[in-house]
């Protein structure tokens, strides 16, 4: 017998709304509707990813966006780079949790987790953590990272900088989807959510998840939050293109 609980939280990143309004440079659709219906729905916080490159998410959706989320008294959580300029804006907007990505221009999506075992890398994140906290106290910040030993060996030294990791789980997604051997994946995962949580951080996973990979995760009952986006937007676009379709019929039926 399953017993249900709220169950782990779900971040839903919208910004693929966005990709396809900036695909025709139009109004619509509009990531404060979006945002709106997945608050609406049970959505516990929205995920936007402002770009260096603005190719999706813009600086004025980040503010409105944060309206929407004030509103419904959840959290808003901006992804972004650790470049200047982007975390000047963040300062200015201080969402309600900043997710620390990597980023490079060529780059489809984000392609994995921070390298912090990289010594220089490692003191740029913890200078933009510092800044943050600095400024923004009450602003919580995750780090996207990799599961493997060496990387959450790093989180030590950063004391109450960070309060939680997000794991990739691109790779793992990408194995699911092929049909590949999952164990490897879900040990790792075990093992890091042991180290993390004798950090007294919170665990959190996300990247190319959808309704079926995320269950082997679910099952592991480690993740207390999922940050999901690509395959959402996606599947939405299915669950409402027959109504849509059917609503223009019945429009052009009155003529
Ligand atoms: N979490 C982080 C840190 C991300 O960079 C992304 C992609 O922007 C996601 C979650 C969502 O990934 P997806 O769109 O593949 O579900």
């Amino acid at each position: 017998m399953t017993t249900k609980t709220n169950g782990p939280r779900l971040g839903v990143n919208i910004d693929h709304v966005a990709t396809l309004r900036q695909a025709r440079g139009e109004s619509y659709p509009s990531v404060v509707d979006a945002a709106r219906i997945c608050l609406e729905q049970g959505a516990d916080q929205i995920t936007i990813h402002l770009r260096e490159d603005r190719r999706h998410i813009q600086d004025t959706d980040v503010e409105s966006v944060g309206l929407v989320t004030k509103k419904f008294g959840r959290p808003l959580n901006l992804e972004m780079g650790c470049s200047d300029g982007i975390v000047e804006i963040a300062l200015a907007i201080a969402p309600d949790w900043i997710c620390l990505v990597p980023e490079n221009r060529q780059e489809k999506t984000t392609e994995g987790g921070l390298n912090i075992k990289d010594p220089t890398n490692y003191q740029k994140v913890l200078g933009v953590c510092q800044r943050i906290k600095k400024k923004l106290p009450g602003t919580r910040i995750s780090l996207f990272i990799e599961s493997d030993k060496e990387t959450l060996d790093r989180l030590a030294g950063m004391g109450k900088l960070i309060d939680a990791v997000e794991i990739h789980t691109g790779h793992y997604a990408r194995d699911f989807i092929a049909g590949n051997d999952l164990r490897n994946h879900l040990s790792q995962y075990r093992h890091a959510h042991d180290q993390v949580k004798a950090l007294g951080l919170s665990f959190h996973a996300g990247h190319g998840l959808t309704n079926e990979s995320v269950v082997p995760l679910l099952e592991e009952k480690i993740f207390e939050e999922y940050n999901i986006g690509h395959w959402i937007i996606s599947e939405a676009v299915f669950r409402g293109l027959g109504t849509v379709v059917r609503d223009f019929k019945n429009l052009l039926k009155q003529y």
